[in-house]
C-alpha cells in the first residue's frame, strides 16, 4: 500500500511537507482510540527472538529510528509502535531555533538517496525536556547539539544545558558533532576539542544523576572524517570511557551520485544519506571495531536499506542498527521486515535468537573477516 498509494502521493509534496503530512498522521493514528493496538499488529516487531541487549538495556529489537526523523520529540511513542525497537530523538539544541531558510530537503531518488540542510530546526532543550517527562516504556535515545547562534567559545556551556535537562530523561544521550549543516560543527571532533566537550557533558550527567546511573552517553561521527581521525576518536571514546559511537551521519561528499552535477549544484549545500553512504559507513564501523574491540557499543548509520545491509553491519561489529532514509523510500513496514530478515539469517545459521547470532559472531570478530559464514 505504501509503495503503490502512499508514497506517490507524499511524492508528489515538497520533501518537508510531505515528512511533516506523515509524521502527523503517524501520530494521529496513535491517538485515536485502538489506534496504537492497530498500529503494533501491522506494523509492530514483537517476538522475543527478536530481543538485544545493549547499553545496559533490554532492545526489543535492533532497528532504531536515527535522528532527525523527531526532532522535537513530539512522537516517539508512536515510532515505537511501527516497529523501531527504540527512537532517537533530536538533534535537540540548548535553545529552540528555526533551522534554515526552506527548501532544505530534497530527494534524489535516483540515487536512494535525501540531501538534507535542515540546521537543528528544534524547540529546544526545555520543551523537549516537558514531552520526554510524559514517556512510558518506550526506549528513546536523545541526540544533543549546539545551538546555531551560541559562538565556539560557548558550545561546551550549550550542549552541557542540553545534557542537565535531558540526561536524566534519556535512555541513552548522544553527542551530535557531526552534522554539517551547523556552522564549525564538525571541528569539535578534532579530540583536542572533543574530549573537554565529552568531559563536560559526563560531569553534567554525574552531577543531574545525582544517586542515579547516569544515561549511556555516546558520540556521533561524520563519514567525511579521515580514517586517522576516526580511530583518534575510537581512542578517546575508549579512554573517557563512553559507552559507543553512532556512525555515521550524513554526507558532504557527491562522488558517486548518479543524479546529475548540474541538479546537485542548483540543490545546493546540505548532507547526502541513503544509499550513497552505505560502503564508507560500514568501513568506518569496521574501523571503530578494529580499533576499540568490544569496548564500545557501536550503532550503524547510514544506507541500511535490507536485512542484508543490517545483517552486514551486524556482523561488522554493530548491536543496534539505524535507519531514516530508507524509511522514506520504503515506508512503515520496513522496521518490522529488517528486524525479521535479521531474525532468519540468524536462524539460517543455527542459531534460535538474534541476540545469540550478534553475540557469536562479535566474539569470533577479531579474528574472523566480514562473511555470512555459520557458527
Ligand atoms: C538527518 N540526520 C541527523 N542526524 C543527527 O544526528 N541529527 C539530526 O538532526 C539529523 N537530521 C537529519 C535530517 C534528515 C532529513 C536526514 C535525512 C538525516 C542523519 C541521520 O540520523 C543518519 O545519521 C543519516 O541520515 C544516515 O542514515 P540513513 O538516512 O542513510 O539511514
Amino acid at each position: 500500500m505504501y509503495r503503490w498509494l502512499i508514497k506517490p502521493a507524499l511524492f508528489l509534496l515538497p520533501a518537508e511537507w510531505a515528512h511533516v503530512l506523515a509524521f502527523w498522521m503517524l501520530r494521529t493514528l496513535h491517538r485515536i482510540p485502538g489506534g496504537r493496538a492497530l498500529m503494533r499488529a501491522v506494523w509492530g516487531a514483537e517476538d522475543r527472538r527478536l530481543e538485544v541487549s545493549a547499553l545496559g538495556l533490554q532492545f526489543p529489537n535492533p532497528v532504531v529510528l536515527a535522528a532527525g526523523f523527531d526532532k522535537h520529540a513530539l512522537g516517539y511513542a508512536a515510532l515505537c509502535s511501527i516497529g523501531f525497537g527504540a527512537v532517537e530523538v533530536g538533534t535537540i539544541t540548548g535553545k529552540a531555533q528555526p533551522g534554515n531558510p526552506r527548501p532544505r530537503l530534497f530527494r534524489l531518488p535516483a540515487d536512494r538517496a535525501l540531501l538534507n540542510r535542515m540546521g537543528f530546526n528544534n524547540s529546544g532543550s526545555e520543551l523537549a525536556a516537558r514531552r520526554l517527562a510524559g514517556k512510558r516504556g518506550d526506549l528513546v535515545g536523545v541526540n544533543i547539539g549546539k545551538t546555531k547562534c551560541v559562538t565556539d567559545a560557548g558550545a561546551i556551556g550549550d550542549y552541557v544545558e542540553s545534557a542537565e535537562r535531558l540526561g536524566p530523561l534519556a535512555d541513552y544521550l548522544v553527542v551530535n558533532v557531526s552534522s554539517p549543516n551547523t556552522p564549525g560543527l564538525r571541528d569539535l571532533q578534532a579530540a583536542e576539542r572533543l574530549r573537554p566537550l565529552l568531559m563536560a557533558v559526563q560531569n553534567a550527567l554525574a552531577r543531574v544523576c545525582n544517586e542515579r546511573t547516569p544515561p549511556p552517553l555516546l558520540v556521533k561521527i561524520a563519514p567525511d572524517l579521515t580514517d586517522e581521525e576516526i580511530l583518534a576518536i575510537a581512542d578517546l571514546a575508549v579512554e573517557l570511557r563512553l559507552d559507543g559511537i553512532v556512525a555515521t551521519n550524513t554526507t558532504i561528499s557527491r562522488t558517486g551520485l548518479v543524479t546529475p552535477a548540474e541538479t546537485l549544484t542548483a540543490l545546493g549545500a546540505g548532507g547526502v544519506s541513503g544509499a550513497p553512504l552505505k560502503a564508507r559507513a560500514l568501513h568506518v564501523l569496521q574501523l571503530l571495531r578494529g580499533r576499540a574491540g568490544a569496548q564500545l557499543t557501536l550503532v550503524a548509520a547510514g544506507g541500511i536499506e535490507s536485512a542484508d545491509d543490517a545483517w552486514d553491519r551486524l556482523l561488522a561489529g554493530a548491536t543496534l542498527i539505524q535507519i531514516y532514509t530508507s524509511l522514506i523510500y520504503e515506508g512503515p513496514a520496513l522496521p518490522r521486515r529488517l528486524a525479521q530478515g535479521l531474525l532468519a539469517r540468524a536462524r539460517a545459521e543455527g542459531f534460535a535468537t538474534l541476540a545469540e547470532a550478534i553475540q557469536h559472531h562479535h566474539s569470533h570478530s577479531s579474528s574472523k573477516p566480514l562473511s555470512r559464514g555459520g557458527p
